[in-house]
């Protein structure tokens, strides 16, 4: 019998955990909601059953054996619950930025290095939902021409930011982020580190040289919050290792799991925000020379930010987990 909690089951995240465990159906035989002492009580469908929705406490993990347990509430959350549910013999997938760069803390996008996430200590990191999206083409590149060099920049959705985000784009608010977000693309998503970086731009570049097993790969970013309402856009450079031909990297980019190339600039054919919404995969186009360079690369990269930057991801690592308890 396999029991599952999910933590900040009534965030934007967390609502996404459950759409995309009710498609996915995974063999797991009890489920539990938490969030915080304001969604108590609180009523949700899911898998054609009304849960109600537990207040998460200290006691939420000893009281009850959860075999594993979905985290997206922030990072305080993580860091004080997360802990008492691994100690308490659950397995945390965590989407808070809390673990990522703990050494004895897996940091895992499946399709890119699921075989690190069996050596852990019961709780997995899922990455920053921009770094998400990012590290399948380049893992796909790496593995042909060796990466040398990333420029990120970034095109970043307020679905990202959780309920409030949304509002202040869609109710015309200043309360999440630090200008009107409408009409705005604002440079800064989280708050400034000494070295005038943000820490988003840190997050993407320590989490991509961690996933990629590149401890000293250069990376540099600059995250930018636009008025979109979901899915995230980023313009990638790349400086590659090793020679190559434009049509072999679209087809080995085409041919990565969890990767679509859309790339054909006479039909105008380039991935967009609305065709990623709702969907699992990393899309690809605008892929061309970087003539400034040598080996040089550009492309465009968008991904639904909810759920392959976040939930999804986070069940994809959850299945392959319960895959493995079968073998
Ligand atoms: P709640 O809705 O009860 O506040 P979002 O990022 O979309 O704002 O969602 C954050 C999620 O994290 C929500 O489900 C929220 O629950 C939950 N959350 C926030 N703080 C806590 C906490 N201290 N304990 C449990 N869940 C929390």
């Amino acid at each position: 019998m396999i029991s599952v909690a999910i933590v900040g089951a009534t965030g934007v995240v967390g609502e996404m955990f459950l759409k995309v465990l009710e498609e996915k159906n995974l063999n797991i035989d009890k489920y539990t909601l938490f969030a915080s002492r304001k969604s108590k009580g609180k009523k949700v469908n899911f898998m054609n059953n009304e849960y109600e929705v537990k207040e998460l406490t200290e006691d939420s993990f000893k009281d009850e054996h959860f075999d594993y347990a979905l985290f997206s509430a922030g990072g305080s959350t993580s860091e004080k619950y997360a802990k008492i549910a691994a100690q308490n013999g659950c397995i945390v997938i965590d989407n808070s930025s809390f673990f990522r760069m703990d050494k004895t803390v897996p940091l895992i996008v499946p399709q890119v290095n699921m075989e690190d996430a069996y050596e852990h200590f019961n709780i997995i990191a899922n990455p920053n939902c921009s770094t998400i999206q990012a590290v399948l083409p380049l893992k796909a590149l790496d593995e042909k021409y060796k990466i040398k060099r990333v420029i990120y920049s970034t095109y970043q959705a307020v679905s990202g930011a959780g309920k409030k985000g949304i509002d202040d784009l869609t109710q015309n608010k200043v309360e999440k982020f630090p200008y009107p977000i409408n009409n705005n693309c604002i440079p800064q998503i989280d708050v400034f580190v000494d070295n005038d970086y943000t820490k988003e731009e840190i997050k993407m570049i320590e989490e991509t040289r961690k996933i990629l097993k590149k401890p000293k790969l250069p990376v540099t970013a600059t995250c930018v919050r636009v008025p979109v309402l979901n899915s995230h856009a980023e313009s990638i450079n790349v400086e590659l290792e090793y020679p190559f031909k434009i049509e072999d990297i679209k087809k080995y980019l085409n041919n990565f799991p969890g990767i679509i190339v859309l790339d054909d600039p006479e039909k105008l054919i380039y991935p967009l925000n609305s065709f990623a919404n709702g969907t699992d995969e990393v899309y690809v186009g605008r892929i061309r020379r970087d003539y400034s360079q040598e080996n040089g690369i550009n492309f465009w990269c968008v991904a639904d930010n909810i759920r392959k930057g976040a939930a999804s991801n986070a069940v994809e690592i959850l299945e392959n987990l319960l895959k493995k308890d079968l073998e």
